[in-house]
């Protein structure tokens, strides 16, 4: 149970920012909204009075859905803006475009920007409560906050679990935030892929490496597979995707030679056939769906309690 009954920020820039009571806080009150989603009339009017602006500087499709939904079932008043048709493109700064909206009255805003420490820049020069909704290669806060969360709901309390990442670490936002909350409630974080995809100090946050794909499955409770991430790779990491899901594909083949059973998770979107095959993805050991469930209520309990300190 929570020890606290506020967030102890008025933000969320990244997972680094926030403590375990913050996070048990959230999860609390998701739990309550998950709930509410589930009944025939999913809306309360807890954001009634709220201006929330999503703005979105980088593709997005699960987070920026998720977080419109969440909104709307809030009752928030939403707009919504997309880099690629605004001013942006006519040489407008990051800081004039958010001043210009926050001139419209907008008490939150939510933002994907590809630049790490975009919205930290922003929560200092401005008065609205910022969420990260993805910072470059930086954090990704309310994923992490939804995988936890869901992990949380398959293997119980996450202290001494045991979890390993896989795939492409050093270009991964929801590996650095997912590193923190889970170290944050107490688990052990194992991270895994081709050496060139782990970042060289990655020990110094207090996880262990494994290159041995097989190994890492064998060690954890849970798996979360991330993609490679082919557009912000300016040069070539890996000899070929083919290559990639011989040495460091989850299969089914490769599963059931395991001694045990273990959750599959994976953030979206997913590249099926590379880092994850099909019939491991649509198994029923994969929780990527409840995943996607879990991120509106999530960030409904995010953006509650964000507003709640206004
Ligand atoms: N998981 C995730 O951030 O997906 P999107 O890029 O589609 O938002």
């Amino acid at each position: 149970m929570a020890a606290t009954s506020q967030l102890s920020t008025d933000h969320l820039i990244g997972i680094k920012q926030i403590t375990a009571d913050d996070i048990h806080l959230i999860f609390e009150t998701a739990n309550n909204f998950k709930e509410v989603i589930n009944r025939p009339i999913k809306k309360v009017p807890s954001l009634r009075d709220i201006t929330i602006a999503n703005l979105f500087f980088e593709n997005s499709t699960r987070t920026r859905l998720s977080f419109e939904l969440a909104e709307k079932r809030l009752s928030a008043d939403t707009i919504n803006f997309s880099a690629a048709s605004s001013s942006v493109k006519k040489g407008e700064t990051l800081l004039d475009t958010v001043n210009n909206i926050l001139s419209m009255k907008v008490d939150m805003i939510v933002m994907r920007h590809p630049a790490p420490g975009a919205p930290m820049f922003l929560s200092k020069h401005i008065d609205a409560n910022i969420i990260n909704a993805g910072d470059g290669t930086h954090e990704h806060p309310t994923q992490a906050l939804l995988d936890a969360y869901s992990m949380q709901e398959s293997v119980g309390d996450l202290q001494g679990k045991k979890i390993v990442i896989i795939g492409d670490i050093v270009h991964s936002r929801v590996a650095l935030s997912n590193i923190f909350c889970l170290q944050k409630l107490g688990a052990k974080v194992k991270v895994c892929g081709p050496p060139t995809l782990i970042p060289k100090h990655i020990q110094e946050l207090g996880v262990e490496v494994e290159f041995d794909l097989k190994k890492a499955l064998e060690w954890c409770d849970i798996a979360n597979i991330l993609r490679i991430q082919l557009e912000r790779q300016d040069l070539r990491y890996i000899p070929s995707l083919r290559e990639y899901a011989l040495y460091f594909g989850v299969n089914k083949p490769l599963l059931d030679s395991l001694d045990k059973e273990i959750v599959i998770m994976h953030p979206g979107p997913i590249n099926r056939g590379v880092e994850i095959s099909s019939d491991v993805a649509d198994s029923d050991h994969s929780i990527i769906l409840q995943q996607v469930e879990n991120g509106v209520a999530v960030r409904m309990a995010v953006l509650f309690l964000l507003a709640s300190r206004r």
